[in-house]
């Protein structure tokens, strides 16, 4: 698996011949200007909840690629509702789609749309591929429900937030990663705006006093699995 960082919670995912895209959010992001959203062809678009930092870019790129949107149940039929394609999931709840199996699991946050509409209830995925397994937590707070996971997948890389005040900052993320058993952690979700700007030295300082390994990249760069 490929994992390019495309700033803020937004991902590509490379699987074989399959481009997955997690939570685009581009064109409203300054920190992403140098990215052409006509330059990502996904098959699949994978949103973790509603929000309009996380679904800003969906209706665009999914019309333009014929994208498969997988997601909560909710979100998946507000955008059947304007003619695009789905999967449909729930917590809980996994699939096997052709680049891999996705489990749609809980996280603690909210998930309205950006008018009020109806988002369900937010999730992570954890995405299983070539014996490699992943788990993106999107926008959530530190949670017990994280200790299932190890239960049944051992994580090559935990992706979490890591900004503070809307989601769980890096020292909860520290917690997490013993919760995931999953030492090796992608940043997200930090330094776009000003509510969840962070020390990043500060962070990556932290938790190697932990013999944890924090990975911050910039948007474009990518880490392989
Ligand atoms: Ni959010
Ligand atoms: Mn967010």
């Amino acid at each position: 698996m490929k994992i390019t960082f495309l700033g803020h919670a937004t991902l590509e995912i490379k699987i074989n011949e399959y481009s997955i895209i997690v939570d685009p959010f581009i064109s409203g992001n300054p920190m992403a200007s140098e990215i052409n959203l006509d330059d990502l062809k996904p098959d699949f678009i994978l949103i973790t909840h509603a929000h309009q930092d996380h679904t800003l870019d969906v209706e665009k790129l999914a019309k333009q690629n014929d994208s498969v949107i997988v997601s909560n149940f909710e979100i998946v039929n507000h955008f059947q509702n304007k003619g695009l394609k789905g999967h449909p999931m729930n917590h809980g709840g996994k699939w096997d789609f052709d680049f891999g199996e996705v489990k749609y699991v809980n996280a603690i946050h909210t998930s309205t749309f950006p008018d009020g509409s109806n988002g369900g209830q937010p999730g992570g995925f954890i995405i299983s591929a070539n014996n490699k397994s992943l788990y993106i937590a999107g926008d959530t707070a530190l949670t017990y429900d994280m200790k299932l996971i190890p239960l049944q997948y051992k994580l090559d890389l935990a992706i979490l937030p890591i900004g503070d005040n809307f989601t769980m900052g890096y020292k909860d993320a520290i917690i997490a990663s013993d919760f995931l058993k999953c030492n090796k952690i992608l940043g997200y979700h930090f330094d776009t705006f000003g509510l969840i700007e962070i020390d990043q030295a500060k962070a990556i300082d932290e938790f190697k006093r932990v013999k944890k390994e924090l990975i911050i990249i910039k948007p474009m760069e990518h880490i392989t699995i």
